[in-house]
């Protein structure tokens, strides 16, 4: 790898109680799931550990609240070396938590309660304006308030710092502000919810490019999961293919993306072969349970894109 590069991750941390189950209960019925697991997640705490496990320095600007989780949310960061030092316990908040439901096919739906990530505000962004400012990279996503995420973007805009703004969960959002993104990264759904066009397969996801671009956004990349990732510019639009896999958690997928991504760009890789490596970190998470516990570390990464590079087929076979 090039260089090392340094990501700062604005947004959120939940701790994520996930059940596998065959099907979903009736309103009134009571039935048994398969499986449970408990773990930290929270879009953005998994962005960063993805990016800290692909090799990058990142550091977290959080908030937890005052109970369990908190302290074991920061723990777990210091665990991956993720600096914590701009994570902030806020009084009398919950933690943020996501109850996810995993079906059959690795297919999940998720709540979040966002708790004390709500309590994440601009006044902490101008706290940790030093690790922002030397940042390769801010990510955000949109778990924390709009107006923290909007008021990071012109902070990162004013000071050339670039930024990745994924906007899960979607929401309709001020394009204007947006625009201040390097790389806006939707999702199809979110894609659909940011420009209201409905969109389906790589020709809709087209559709809804153009749309962003048009608007002004400079860079955008709508992950399509089966169908891979497609990149938008104004000079153009290049298809990148997905890894298939057979997955059997796909929770957290499009963090690894994201992260990974993050750390791939600022290592100094072309775009085409940063989303491509991005492709199969996320496909190689979506093969195991949970969130940040799937997220391989970067020689495991490396060893399959070797694989690869080489003509193999990797161990992966639908994402
Ligand atoms: O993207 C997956 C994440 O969404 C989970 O970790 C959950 O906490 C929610 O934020």
């Amino acid at each position: 790898m090039p260089r090392v590069p340094r990501i700062a991750v604005v947004g959120s941390a939940n701790v994520d109680l996930t059940t596998f189950t065959d099907r979903f209960p009736r309103p009134g019925e009571t039935i048994f799931g398969r499986e449970f697991h408990l773990g930290f997640g929270g879009k953005g705490a998994n962005q960063a550990v993805a990016a800290r496990l692909c090799g990058a320095e990142v550091s977290m600007i959080a908030r937890l609240g005052d109970d369990l989780f908190g302290p074991a949310t920061v723990q777990n960061f210091r665990s991956f070396g993720i600096d914590a030092t701009h994570v902030h316990i806020t009084p009398s908040v919950s933690s943020g938590v996501a109850p996810i439901f995993v079906d059959t096919a690795g297919q999940n739906r998720i709540l979040v309660i966002k708790g004390a990530n709500d309590r994440l505000l601009p006044a902490d962004i101008d706290a940790a304006s030093d690790v922002l400012a030397s940042a390769d990279f801010i990510v955000l996503q949109l778990e924390i308030p709009l107006d923290t995420v909007y008021y990071t973007l012109r902070f990162a805009r004013e000071r050339n710092v670039r930024t990745i703004l994924n906007p899960a969960p979607g929401q309709p959002l001020d394009a204007r502000e947006i625009a201040n993104a390097d790389y806006l990264i939707p999702n199809e759904t979110e894609a659909e919810a940011i420009t209201g066009i409905a969109l389906e397969g790589l020709e809709g996801a087209r559709a809804c490019a153009a749309h962003l671009i048009g608007r002004g956004q400079p860079r955008v990349i709508v992950t399509l999961g089966a169908n891979g990732a497609l990149l938008a510019t104004a000079d153009g639009m290049r298809h990148i293919p997905a890894f298939p896999v057979d997955a059997f958690d796909s929770t957290g997928a499009g963090d690894a993306f994201i992260g990974s991504l993050a750390c791939f760009l600022a290592s100094g890789f072309d775009e085409s072969e940063a989303i491509s490596r991005a492709n199969l970190y996320a496909a190689l998470s979506t093969l195991s349970a949970g969130t940040q516990k799937s997220f391989v570390t970067l020689e495991k990464f490396e060893a399959e894109w070797e694989g690869k590079r080489r003509g193999r087929s990797v161990a992966v076979v639908r994402d």
